[in-house]
């Protein structure tokens, strides 16, 4: 009889793990180990279920992203020695500033840092200057908040746990929105009640999917929308490297919608709409799990103004980044990347800007024609000029576009943020920075591409100076012309750096 009994409770066990539905981890194969190696729970699930498509994957050599605690650098993701062109030095240094040991050094400051905390009960932890948080059990009493009143006041937040009141007045010293939590974190209270004790009495909404806070930076602007994205997707990497889509994001504060053109971007993150707290206006609301996403300008924080060693390039968790997004927005490689499979060409994006008649548009190539024209006769290259609007192409088709480019060539702007997603073979060739030197350099060096820019001021000329009712006097809002044998020699230099690639070898021979 007890025996019977067992065997009807492993085959119920059973039932439960056939039905993980493991397509919608939706992950880039070569992430896949190092997603399981932080989630073991799934890792056992897939070894006993025959579907699970990634058990031949899951080989029992432990590997590891990098900021995992006893992540030994061998193992990690992108190898001992991510970095490019720098000394042992410098790379550790950019190790710690922009890659896995920026996040290892972030979580090391969560464990630490510990503003409410009972075991079973609610807790807050935060890093040491509220850069980012995690909740459990967290309770928003969002009741008497209507337009003309704060969200952030004393009850608005809190938890059934042990405040420590230095601690939650360290961490939210620095209230500045867009860089730390400590605005809206500073009233955190310790609750005299357990919400959980009795939901139907004390919660109007209870939420038992992941929830994930953010303040989002300027949605019309590719650069600032995609530090945005690059943190929410750091944030996820904090949490386990969990990138389950099933997650509620919520915006801290009151607006109605939030204007934006890359809305299908979201669809790496989330398969819900982002939604601002106005839609818990009025209510108890009872969040089981909850993570203050990083933000976009986080003091020395990731993407935006990014401190690095300059000599150094190729960052594993920027590289882990892309290749994600690039994934989850179905974007793929022509020819695929693996060989034997070589292209016959390389393939030239010559990004223009602005036709567009509603406003005037500063820094155009207003010979692009001709530069056009003057590379399309380099033998072996295939020149593509196009202008990257999305009125006019969507976003991902701009994405594929750039990720099938393997030189891209555009003016200092936004659009060069694309500069992300070029596959890593590529040079990323900012036309002129207009004196804006670090952006677009830093950015593409972090992915771990190749960079050059204008090098001699003298070869180009700018046009339509001070015509700008404010900004005439910076190089920003002056349009150009470049010498046409200038553009064509760092061409062929991009060029020749391309064909170092074993993707060209075939090529070579052209290069004589
Ligand atoms: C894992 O280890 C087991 C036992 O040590 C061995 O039989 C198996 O072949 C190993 N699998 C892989 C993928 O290395
Ligand atoms: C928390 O829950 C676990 C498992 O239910 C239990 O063993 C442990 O004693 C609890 N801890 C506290 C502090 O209540
Ligand atoms: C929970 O609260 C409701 C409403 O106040 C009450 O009717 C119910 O008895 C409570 N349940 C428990 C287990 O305390
Ligand atoms: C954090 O990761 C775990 C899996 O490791 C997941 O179950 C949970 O929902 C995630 N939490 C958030 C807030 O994303």
């Amino acid at each position: 009889m007890r025996h019977e009994v067992r065997i009807l409770v492993f085959l119920t066990h059973v039932t439960h793990i056939l039905c993980y539905d493991w397509s919608s981890l939706n992950l880039v194969e070569s992430h896949v180990p190092y997603v399981f190696a932080n989630n073991l729970e799934l890792t056992s699930q897939c070894k006993a279920d025959e579907a699970c498509p990634y058990r031949d994957i899951l080989s029992n050599e432990t590997v590891c992203w990098g900021f995992e605690k006893n992540c030994d650098a061998e193992k990690r993701f992108g190898g001992k020695s991510p970095t490019v062109d720098c000394d042992d030095v410098s790379k550790d240094r950019y190790w710690h500033q922009a890659d896995f040991g920026y996040l290892r050094d972030q979580l090391n400051e969560l464990d630490e840092t510990k503003v409410c905390d009972s075991p079973n009960e609610s807790s807050l932890h935060c890093t040491k200057f509220g850069s980012m948080c995690r909740a459990r059990k967290c309770y928003l009493d969002l009741r008497d908040v209507n337009d003309g009143q704060s969200v952030v006041r004393e009850g608005g937040i809190g938890g059934f746990c042990k405040l420590d009141a230095n601690m939650r007045s360290k961490v939210t010293e620095v209230k500045r929105s867009l860089s730390t939590w400590g605005e809206q974190l500073q009233h955190y209270t310790q609750l005299n009640f357990n919400p959980w004790s009795n939901t139907s009495k004390y919660c109007d909404v209870i939420v038992d999917k992941p929830m994930l806070f953010v303040q989002l930076d300027f949605g019309g602007n590719m650069y600032h929308h995609f530090c945005d994205f690059f943190n929410i997707y750091l944030t996820q990497m904090a949490n386990n490297s969990w990138f389950g889509t099933d997650v509620q994001i919520v915006r801290w504060d009151l607006s109605y919608r939030y204007g934006e053109v890359f809305r299908e971007s979201w669809d790496a993150f989330t398969n819900r709409d982002h939604v601002s707290l106005r839609e818990y206006m009025g209510k108890r609301v009872c969040i089981a799990d909850a993570m203050f996403s990083f933000l976009p300008r986080t003091i020395l924080g990731l993407f935006y103004n990014t401190p690095v060693e300059v000599n150094c390039r190729g960052s594993s968790l920027f590289k882990a980044f892309s290749e994600h997004f690039l994934h989850r927005m179905g974007i793929t490689s022509h020819p695929p990347t693996s060989l034997p499979n070589q292209p016959n060409k390389i393939r030239v994006t010559l990004l223009e800007r602005g036709s567009n008649p509603r406003y005037k548009i500063y820094r155009r190539i207003l010979n692009v024609d001709e530069l056009g024209n003057a590379i399309r006769k380099i033998p072996g290259l295939e020149v593509n000029v196009v202008e990257y609007d999305w009125r006019k192409m969507s976003f991902k088709d701009q994405l594929s576009m750039t990720h099938n480019s393997d030189i891209m060539i555009g003016m200092h702007g936004a659009g060069l943020t694309h500069f992300l997603f070029l596959p890593p073979w590529a040079v990323a060739f900012e036309l002129y920075n207009c004196g804006d030197i670090r952006c677009y350099r830093d950015l593409p060096r972090l992915r771990g591409v190749r960079y050059i820019t204008w090098e001699d001021d003298s070869k180009l000329e700018a046009f339509d100076q001070n015509e700008h009712p404010h900004y005439g006097n910076q190089p920003k809002f002056w349009n150009y012309k470049f010498d046409v044998p200038e553009f064509v020699r760092l061409v062929l230099k991009a060029r020749s750096w391309v064909l170092e690639h074993d993707r060209f070898s075939h090529l070579r021979h052209d290069e004589l």
